[in-house]
């Protein structure tokens, strides 16, 4: 077999393509990287906003018309898989395999036969489930939690992902033990809301540690950088900053979704804390880590949202100063709360809004990063950028970083960077060695220039 698979949506989905890609080819199967080439097409599908789903429904379009001229088996995973409006989108464009976030390891039963396999329940298996390590890559993903207990009025993802379960530390541990083996030097640790783990249906479990506790413990692991995403505010402890401190491996990274500076907006979304509880929860970050980045998610048009809440969300992005964050226009999903209860705002008023905040948090990531000018980062390249004479990568607080290659390091790995330059986005740099100072650039092998051509000529 054949397969081509797709992934839309976070990186849970980014974890989760890769473990059922590992158990295709345990069964002998290729990954291919297009869909001409494959004989099956898996879309691992997300449901947290009307664009990824409408995404998956222009692509189903597709593959059917694909399946009329030639055999072709089609696969839905995923958040969408799990919801009625993905099983019915199924239906109508003759999806064949359909695997909801908790029946992942029935991928094989699922290929077994002829017939029409659709999987939808959540499934033990998958929690002490050790997938192989990625082949020649120094990042991974490593799920520690799924599902969520939370139950914010606009998400659909306790519906799709179902009540949180956490993995028992023994298997996180030999998980990271196959990650290191397999040369792995960064690993983010993901769950829906990681401060909540090992405290699952509000009850603390035996033998699992807090998430503080589990930072300390994978910080001895012997992975050179340990991230984790994302936390919810209201189960952020202090403890958790003070591991990150205390926690040489732990990057000093923290994802803490608000959604909305304002108490009101705050209450309808049933965050369960307020602007000022947040704000604490800032204020103990940065005393604990002086240098920590901040990156936030943050909804604008919720239902109900005035134009003095929406001002509230500015006057807090200030007040914290992030350095980035990931910005949304409400999107009302069947299912949940919100949708069923509140009444949608206009799209002109929440895509106003939305570009307000861009600029402001435009203006923010450029300020951020231009402080980071002069100083020096801990950067790891992944491999070659754009233009292979650079190589690309990110730092320590996950800014996307750029650096001519130089000789002595002109490949994948974790170098000292100093930066150059800045730009909201991006960093440029360059490698230094062991003393601070600057590797000489790597010349630029273009055979097109003519310096170059004359001694290669030569040679
Ligand atoms: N509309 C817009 N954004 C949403 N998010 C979750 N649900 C919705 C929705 N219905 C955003 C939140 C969350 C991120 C993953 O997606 O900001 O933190
Ligand atoms: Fe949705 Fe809230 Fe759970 Fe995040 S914590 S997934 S926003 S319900």
């Amino acid at each position: 077999m054949k397969a081509h698979l797709i992934t839309y949506g976070c990186q849970m989905n980014e974890y989760d393509t890769h473990l059922v890609q590992s158990q295709l080819v345990s069964f002998g199967a290729a990954i291919v990287d297009t869909v001409d080439e494959a004989d099956f097409v898996l879309i691992n599908t997300c449901a947290v906003r009307g664009k990824p789903v409408e995404k998956v429904r222009s692509v189903l379009g597709t593959l059917r018309k694909t399946k009329a001229q030639r055999p072709l088996v089609v696969g839905m995973m995923g958040c969408l898989a799990q919801l009625d409006e993905g099983q019915q989108m199924a239906r109508k464009f003759g999806v064949d395999v359909l695997l909801g976030p908790g029946s992942l390891l029935d991928i094989g039963k699922a290929l077994e036969g002829n017939e029409r396999f659709w999987g939808l329940a959540f499934k033990d298996e998958l929690h002490d489930h050790i997938p192989p390590p990625p082949t020649g890559k120094l990042q991974a993903h490593l799920t520690i939690m799924r599902g969520c207990d939370h139950h914010c009025t606009y998400c659909i993802v306790p519906t799709t992902r179902g009540p949180q379960v956490s993995r028992h530390p023994d298997d996180i541990r030999r998980e990271l033990d196959t990650l290191l083996s397999a040369g792995v030097q960064e690993v983010t640790l993901l769950g829906q809301n990681v401060n909540a783990y090992g405290v699952d249906g509000g009850a603390r479990l035996g033998g699992y540690p807090s998430f503080a506790g589990l930072l300390r413990l994978v910080g001895q692991s012997g992975i050179r950088r340990i991230k984790f995403t994302t936390s919810h505010p209201m189960n952020f402890t202090e403890d958790v900053a003070a591991a990150m401190a205390e926690t040489p491996a732990v990057c000093e990274f923290v994802h803490l979704p608000v959604q909305s500076g304002s108490n009101r907006v705050l209450r309808r979304m049933a965050r369960e804390y307020t602007r000022e509880k947040y704000l604490t929860h800032i204020a103990e970050i940065r005393r604990h880590l002086p240098d920590a980045v901040l990156a936030t998610d943050i909804i604008v048009g919720f239902p109900g949202e005035t134009e003095e809440d929406f001002q509230e969300t500015l006057s807090l992005y200030d007040e914290v100063g992030y350095d980035s964050a990931y910005m949304f226009a409400y999107s009302a999903r069947p299912g949940t709360p919100s949708y069923k209860h509140f009444e949608d705002l206009p799209r002109e008023v929440k895509t106003e809004r939305l570009s307000r905040l861009i600029a402001r948090q435009k203006e923010w990531s450029a300020r951020k990063n231009a402080e980071k000018v002069g100083t020096v980062q801990e950067v790891l390249l992944r491999g070659d950028a754009h233009d292979p004479a650079f190589l690309e990568g990110h730092t320590r607080g996950n800014h996307p970083t750029v650096v001519p290659k130089a000789i002595g390091a002109a490949g994948a790995g974790i170098y000292a960077v100093r930066i150059e330059h800045a730009t909201p986005h991006m960093m440029y740099g360059r490698i230094l060695d062991a003393q601070g100072r600057e590797l000489p650039e790597q010349p630029r092998l273009d055979p097109a220039s003519a310096a170059l051509s004359a001694p290669l000529a030569m040679a």
